[in-house]
């Protein structure tokens, strides 16, 4: 068999896919010793097609075991982007009273006559530290027949509201939604229609607090969005510095300030681990290093695989003496 250093385009540290196509990180969680890594997957080709999540491992976020695909697309549609979180205390019920992990994601699919997408949210559930998942059979769990564009969720525990959140890409804003068992889901806000970049369709929201300068008693709120494609470089991601009180996110700069999350074009779809140590010192965050511009078109498809992860990296706050506006 071909080993990975005999490969002239793989790459040697970043995360690459062990074969096919590959797009978006989904599903970063850390539970009992590991960083799980889910990605958007087509099984069958190297370009885009029916997403399926795949599945990695790592201990240290440098060496990765391969997993089989964790789900694949069903009578709701294809696996879109999305997160996973630990329930700790059995919120959900799929426990039996312990914990586990719970995928919330996108399900996709197209109505076959009047070619109509249909985008809404779902969830699955792991047992057995994700190495195998079980449909949840109330799916979805949310819909909204308003939006074509409805995807990409991302869910924590907010610990003073005693809530679960859920930050979701809604048409050209974000909205929030609250929960108690990760299972009914109830609108609380929405976000973003005046705000930053609006030059291309918003996808795969983040939202978590960071102390500021390592101050532990001070924080602001950090709400990540992918746009695509922006006017120059195609796919990048924003990000909004702000305060969120369970309910709604209030973004602290002026409006029309738009704040680049990095000047390279290759890092989208990015969000952070949940459920790792300390995280208000300091998020874990990786992203697609690819761009909807050429992502189809890069050479590596001789060697049959395609798309790789940036390296992983950890969002800290610093206050700036030239305070933007
Ligand atoms: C971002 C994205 C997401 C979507 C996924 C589909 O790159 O378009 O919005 O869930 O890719 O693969």
């Amino acid at each position: 068999m071909r080993t990975y250093e005999q490969e002239v385009n793989r790459l040697q540290y970043h995360f690459t896919p062990p074969q096919k196509w590959m797009n978006d990180p989904n599903g970063m969680v850390y539970y009992e010793g590991e960083y799980h890594l889910f990605y958007q997957h087509h099984p069958d080709s190297c370009d885009w097609g029916p997403m399926h999540w795949g599945h990695a491992v790592s201990q240290d976020l440098v060496h990765w075991e391969h997993l089989p695909i964790a789900l694949k697309p069903d009578h709701n549609g294809y696996i879109f982007s999305g997160c996973a979180v630990v329930d700790w205390h059995d919120h959900t019920g799929f426990f039996d009273g312990g914990s586990g992990l719970v995928a919330i994601f996108t399900h996709s699919s197209e109505d076959a006559t009047s070619g109509r997408v249909r985008q809404v949210q779902s969830l699955a559930y792991s047992r057995d530290n994700g190495r195998t998942w079980t449909m949840y059979e109330g799916n979805p769990v949310l819909e909204d027949e308003r939006f074509v564009d409805f995807r990409d969720p991302k869910v924590f525990y907010h610990a003073p509201t005693s809530s679960w959140i859920m930050v979701l890409a809604a048409g050209n804003c974000l909205h929030l939604y609250r929960s108690s068992n990760l299972l009914e889901w109830e609108f609380a806000s929405e976000f973003g229609t005046e705000e930053g970049c609006h030059e291309g369709v918003w996808e795969c929201p983040d939202l978590f607090e960071l102390q500021v300068d390592g101050k532990p008693g001070e924080t602001r709120w950090v709400l990540v969005v992918s746009i695509n494609p922006a006017s120059v470089d195609g796919s990048k991601t924003q990000y909004f510095i702000g305060h969120f009180d369970g309910y709604r996110f209030v973004n602290e700069h002026s409006p029309e300030l738009v704040l680049w999350l990095d000047h390279g074009r290759d890092n989208y779809a990015g969000v952070t681990w949940s459920d790792t140590e300390r995280p208000l010192e300091g998020r874990v965050f990786i992203g697609w290093m690819s761009n909807w511009m050429y992502a189809n078109a890069t050479p590596t498809e001789q060697e049959d695989w395609r798309g790789a992860m940036t390296l992983p990296r950890r969002l800290t706050l610093r206050e700036e003496l030239d305070q933007r506006s």
